[in-house]
């Protein structure tokens, strides 16, 4: 009941979960890697997301005591989910299945979108996932290298981002969807291009809120849920430029993240 949340990500992408993970539960305790350090996990290959997100979830629980580990990307829960709820002695949560319930509540027409990485999209997880719901929706899927090298330079809105946004989104326009799910935790950071580009027609699915809701069910099946007289403490450590991800996390983030540390932790 007393160890952290754990949580990571390639970058600054799960940063848009622990928003949500704070604001649902903010007695709770959160230690957040950011693995800027080897970004992007969406071009590499699955096995060797596979490996960083075993090292991190293993380095959660076993370096900073994690009671619940929150694997808040999409490429990594595509590459390696079955592996951590198998090896773990901890619950793992994930973001792909809280989105797609998200997804499938959302349409009315029926024809969904979802967009994410290179890895996520061929790895076939979404098909997967939303055939599991059993939901009569037609899904169109499109990968879109370069969305996440654009939010960890910092750089959210602009001609260069809305340019790649036509280019890639077009299928996805094409098919007349209703709703988008956005499938890389770096996405919503670029809520307002993807938004733009989609039109007034299409509402924007993040997995970040439903997400949280599922992290809040499971420590309270479980009993793990902390007091709620107390403000939580956060830690955000990197595998990069600690400096670097304070001034941009702080940004994307908010106030929360003052402090950095880096990673692995000194042992
Ligand atoms: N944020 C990650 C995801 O949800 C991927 C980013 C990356 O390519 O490193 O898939």
């Amino acid at each position: 009941m007393d160890g952290p949340i754990g949580m990571f990500d390639s970058g600054f992408g799960g940063l848009t979960v622990a928003r949500a993970a704070i604001d649902l539960l903010p007695a709770e305790d959160l230690v957040y890697i950011g693995d800027t350090g080897r970004y992007p996990y969406g071009s590499k290959p699955l096995g060797d997301v596979r490996g960083f997100a075993r090292e991190l979830a293993h380095s959660l629980v076993d370096d900073y005591g994690a009671k619940v580990i929150v694997v808040a990307c999409n490429t990594a829960t595509a590459a390696g989910l079955d592996d951590l709820r198998a090896e773990l002695g901890v619950p793992v949560i994930d973001v792909i299945r809280p989105g797609v319930s998200a997804l499938v509540q959302t349409t009315t027409t029926g024809r969904v979108g979802v967009i994410g990485t290179v890895g996520t999209v061929s790895s076939g997880a979404y098909v997967h996932a939303i055939a599991a719901t059993g939901a009569p929706v037609i899904l169109t899927s499109a990968a879109c290298p370069g969305f996440v090298e654009f939010v960890e330079r910092g750089q959210t809105v602009g001609d260069e981002v809305t340019v790649l946004a036509e280019r890639l989104l077009a299928p996805i326009r094409d098919a007349d969807v209703d709703a988008l799910l956005l499938g890389c935790t770096h996405y919503p950071f670029l809520a307002r291009t993807i938004g733009d580009v989609m039109g007034n027609g299409v509402t924007l699915v993040s997995s970040a809120d439903e997400t949280a809701f599922s992290l809040k069910q499971t420590l309270g099946d479980l009993g793990l849920l902390r007091a709620v007289d107390r403000r939580g403490h956060r830690r955000f450590v990197s595998s990069g430029d600690i400096d670097l991800f304070r001034e941009l996390g702080c940004q994307l983030l908010g106030p929360e993240l003052d402090r950095t540390e880096s990673w692995p932790p000194p042992r």
